[in-house]
């Protein structure tokens, strides 16, 4: 099978390095993709925004399914495109992304389905939101409508702060994102993450996770797309995860089933571990990044394609995808001044020595190749450097081992990914 892959990032390198295992595969090409695909995909320039061309590329190229890598060409409708011209898409529909796309689309769905979540209130101006928030307790949570690339959240400590952020939103800092505003409740309790595949109707539990999102050690500075990650949450015990799926996602899945507007692709719930059970934060419509690095580590790869593209088709009941007992770990080296502007262009070594362990892989993000073939930095987080392990701490030695062969003086990483699973390890338990 030709498969087209669409992304640049770390997450979509696991994913091709993933398919690219499969026995059913024929060629994998990858939009845009980035170095490190391109060592196990043909990597073509193709404007993703432009679904007319995806759709004439996979009927030149023979290609049957495509999978999406990021939320945008989602929430865009690629996916309704694809279908409506014949061709199977890993990914859901514009209607079912809004699970994504709108904060105030998914309290709603939660209201319909009795779905447990922060309280909250949707405002459409902001005097009314500035009315609400003034006699909130604090900390006041207040999100920004839509897409707005991991930035549209405040967790307000005073109503000063507060008061500023609602003004921000609808003064356009977020553009149409912050065109409504939710405000809801502080949820206490611990996050992580579970994933889960849909064809509609069906659902395949994958795995959890669990991110670091502050850029510092110790879970400080601001926040970023994710510094690292490992697999599975320790706090996600088999209980949990039962009761996630019986009070969370088959709920979801089914309202959405219900409204005609059913979810096929991977539904990524943002969990909160409240002292009453698991609460949703938020979805999201695709693979997590890092969070897919760690998983596909754990994955049997081989086996991947074929479940995405069960999902893809309708054909999920039945479908098993087999996980390794080994805990799999996931260290981002960024570009020096990110999540700011990151420096770009100064050049990486050292990447080949770094995967001279087995048990460790280097996927690539924000990487790309200068004239002379040499591996420079070119975005925010530029490499995730990833590894196995019988435990997170065997795992995080074997990470950071291989992160001391990379020489990039004008790159970091955080020095403590994993401190709380380790810490629990420790206590034994
Ligand atoms: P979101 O984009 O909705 O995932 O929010 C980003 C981050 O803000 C989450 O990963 C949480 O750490 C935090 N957060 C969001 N909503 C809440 C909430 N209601 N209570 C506590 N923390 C939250
Ligand atoms: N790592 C968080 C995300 O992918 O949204």
């Amino acid at each position: 099978m030709n498969v087209l892959l669409i992304g640049s990032g770390g997450r979509e390198h696991a994913l091709a390095w993933a398919i690219a295992a499969s026995p059913r595969l024929k060629t994998l090409f990858c939009a845009p993709g980035n170095p490190g695909i391109a060592e196990v995909a043909t990597c073509i320039n193709l404007d993703v925004a432009d679904h007319a061309a995806v759709v004439d590329f996979c009927r030149i190229n023979g290609v049957e399914l495509v999978v999406v890598g990021p939320e945008i060409p989602l929430v865009a409708g690629l996916a309704d495109d694809l279908r409506a011209n014949g061709l199977r898409c890993f990914g859901p529909g514009r209607e079912a992304a809004r699970l994504e796309g709108s904060k105030a689309f998914t309290k709603d769905l939660c209201r319909d389905a009795d779905i447990p979540t922060a309280a909250s209130a949707t405002f459409y101006s902001a005097g009314e939101a500035l009315v609400y928030a003034a006699d909130h307790p604090l900390p006041i949570v207040i999100k920004a409508d839509g897409l707005a690339a991991g930035k549209g959240v405040a967790i307000a400590e005073t109503h000063a702060d507060a008061a500023a952020f609602i003004t921000e939103c609808f003064e356009g800092k977020f553009g149409r994102a912050g065109a409504a505003v939710v405000i809801e409740e502080f949820l206490r309790g611990e996050e992580a993450s579970f994933f889960v595949l849909c064809d509609g109707k069906e659902i395949l539990p994958l795995a959890t996770a669990q991110d670091h999102k502050r850029v510092g050690d110790g879970d400080t500075g601001p926040n970023t797309g994710g510094m690292g990650a490992y697999s599975p949450a320790p706090v996600m015990t088999d209980a949990l995860i039962a009761q996630t799926l019986a009070t969370i996602v088959k709920p979801t899945i089914a309202e959405l089933a219900r409204r005609g507007t059913p979810y096929q692709g991977v539904l990524y719930a943002g969990l909160m571990i409240s002292p009453d059970g698991p609460k949703l934060i938020e979805y999201n419509v695709r693979f997590g990044d890092p969070e897919a690095q760690v998983l596909m580590m754990r994955a049997d790869r081989a086996a991947v394609l074929d479940v995405l593209d069960r999902a893809a088709s309708g054909t999920l009941a039945g479908a098993k995808l087999g996980w390794s007992d080994d805990v799999a770990l996931t260290v981002v080296m960024a570009a020096e001044g990110y999540p700011g502007t990151p420096v770009k262009g100064t050049e990486i070594k050292g990447v080949d020595a770094a995967c001279q362990d087995d048990n460790v892989i280097v996927f690539h993000a924000g990487t790309s190749r200068d004239a002379e073939g040499r591996l420079i930095a070119a975005g925010g987080r530029v490499l995730n450097v990833t590894a196995r392990g019988a435990n997170v701490a065997e795992a995080k030695a074997r990470a950071y081992a291989a992160i001391s062969r990379i020489d990039w003086p004008r790159g970091f990483c955080r020095s403590d990914i994993g401190w709380r699973a380790i810490a629990r390890e420790q206590a034994g338990g």
